[in-house]
């Protein structure tokens, strides 16, 4: 292997957007700005915080986290259209490093069906809006949506007019995942060698997983001269979703030797990230998910075992370690100390401020009174259910449930509104979840749809925490709630109020009127 310094390949993460828009991946302002901040942490180049003109609450995520995150560019999306860039324009003013990311179709079928314009209009289009966009960003992402689909030479025309016009970076997305890897490197090579200009800008790639080729082709791509990789935590996103972040940078850092590229990434940072996007949309990878599922790193087959406790490279061609996962931790319970627990908490790759930290440790102790060991797991849970909730307009106080085979169930439960009124609800219902949170929903004076009520728990055996994750609908809007206790009816009541907190904040916030996403018109 040789050690010679390679070419640095721009990580563009998605998942705020790409990854966000996907069924079941929704996440509220605050949950998006903990993943930003960690995204940050990890090292990614840009962050692609959302579509602004998709929402007054999209628009209004991508102003909180152009605000706050100072070390990446932050991107936002429009169509080829002034007021798409207007809405951008406004959301990323506060950036550290804005970017503008517009993109127009450019395939035969995106254009005669979807925008019904002549490849001479999309060419005007999308010079016109990246004219319009250099006004005020120096910055300027073109993607040519479905460009695989297009004629090549099509797309050079159209990248060399915006380069011209100001782009500072191309993208030949993948839209509809369709592509070889052998077809979609030699695409990029041609890309790059025919494109007037293209020296100017930098050249990315955006691959989606319908075949399972996304992270394949993104590879090849980048041994044929790609510049930047767009992909998203978890590869969530649009369908069988977009290119996974972690298996790009893991297989640039691993097969460096024969890709000759690298990141920035700081790859320590994978697992937690991956854990967190997980827990803020409710979305589990799958165990036999590279890098980051549960299987990953596991050798269970005696053979496998015997080579792996014998010199580790028999069966592995990299560490848990390396992508954050630690080794030999220290068993902590009810006796450890702040200090203890805070130097896990860092291990981990959470940094968490004075009065945050006191809370977490609040709970640990609780948590450590009730189970002889608590895990990283439950420490995650513990940080997640304090730093990404929405701040608590209901507080729970105390709940009892009566339930059993022959009669129905009874809920009690007593929650404090944030400006100090309690109320108290007895009501009944199917069973002992229905009744408590038919108990919820009459305080609240709000019915919304329960579209997902999952239990499962933390760590194995009965002494585990319960982990509950709820997600709920109100007037076509969709919240997330995620509880935990040793208690699985007490979980399920944190989640429901954690996911009724969040819709009560954004309806207060005012941004509750528009629907999350309309379907969009791009002529
Ligand atoms: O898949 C796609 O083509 C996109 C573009 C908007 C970049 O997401
Ligand atoms: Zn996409």
């Amino acid at each position: 292997m040789s050690n010679t310094t390679k070419r640095i390949v721009k990580i563009f993460d998605t998942t705020l957007r790409d990854g966000e828009q996907s069924p079941g991946c929704s996440m509220n302002i605050q949950e998006k700005l903990e993943v930003a901040k960690k995204l940050e942490k990890l090292g990614v180049d840009i962050i692609e915080a959302g579509f602004p003109a998709s929402s007054p609450g999209d628009l209004e995520s991508v102003k909180t986290i152009a605000g706050i995150i100072r070390d990446c560019t932050v991107a936002g999306l429009c169509r080829s259209l002034e007021k798409d860039i207007d809405a951008a324009r406004e959301a990323l003013a506060g950036a550290a490093h804005p970017r503008i990311h517009i993109f127009l179709a450019t395939s035969p079928v995106h254009m005669e069906y979807k925008l019904k314009l002549s490849p001479e209009q999309v060419l005007a289009q999308a010079v016109a809006a990246v004219k319009y966009a250099g006004k005020f960003c120096k910055d300027i992402e073109f993607s040519a949506e479905d460009a695989f689909r297009s004629d090549p030479d099509f797309v050079c025309k159209v990248f060399g007019a915006v380069i011209a016009a100001g782009a500072t970076t191309v993208n030949h997305p993948d839209t509809v995942g369709y592509a070889m890897p052998d077809e979609f490197g030699a695409r990029i090579r041609y890309i790059k060698e025919h494109t007037p200009g293209m020296e100017k800008a930098a050249l990315s790639v955006h691959c989606h997983n319908d075949l399972g080729l996304a992270v394949a082709n993104s590879l090849a791509a980048i041994a044929n001269g790609a510049d930047q990789a767009e992909c998203t935590v978890n590869g969530i996103g649009e369908r069988a979703g977009n290119a996974s972040l972690e298996e790009i940078v893991m297989g640039l850092r691993v097969r460096k030797d024969y890709l000759n590229a690298d990141t920035r990434i700081d790859a320590t940072q994978i697992y937690t990230a991956s854990r967190l996007v997980t827990q803020v949309t409710g979305v589990k990878v799958q165990p036999n998910k590279a890098i980051v599922g549960d299987n990953a790193f596991a050798h269970e087959a005696g053979i496998h075992q015997h080579g792996v406790m014998a010199n580790r490279e028999t069966y592995e061609i990299m560490t848990p370690e390396s992508i954050g996962i630690p080794k030999n931790r220290m068993v902590l319970g009810k006796h450890s100390g702040r200090h203890a627990f805070e130097e896990r908490l860092n291990d981990m790759g959470y940094t968490v401020d004075g009065e945050t930290l006191e809370s977490i440790f609040a709970e640990f102790k609780i948590l450590a009174d009730k189970k002889k060991v608590v895990s990283d797991r439950d420490i995650e849970a513990l940080v997640m259910g304090v730093s990404a909730s929405a701040p608590e307009t209901w507080k729970l106080e105390h709940w009892a449930i009566n339930t059993g085979s022959a009669l129905g169930a009874t809920g009690i439960i007593k929650l404090l509104h944030k400006d100090g009124e309690a109320r108290k609800q007895v009501s009944v219902g199917d069973g002992p979840v229905d009744a408590i949170f038919t108990a919820i929903n009459e305080i609240v004076g709000k019915k919304p749809e329960l579209e997902l009520y999952e239990i499962g728990s933390i760590t194995d055996g009965s002494a585990s925490q319960g982990e509950t994750m709820v997600k709920i609908a109100w007037e076509g809007r969709h919240w997330n709630g995620r509880g935990v206790s040793t208690d699985v009816l007490e979980s399920s009541i944190k989640a429901y109020l954690s996911a009724i907190n969040a819709m009560e904040w954004d309806l207060a916030a005012g941004i509750s009127k528009s629907p999350l996403r309309e379907p969009l018109k791009e002529a």
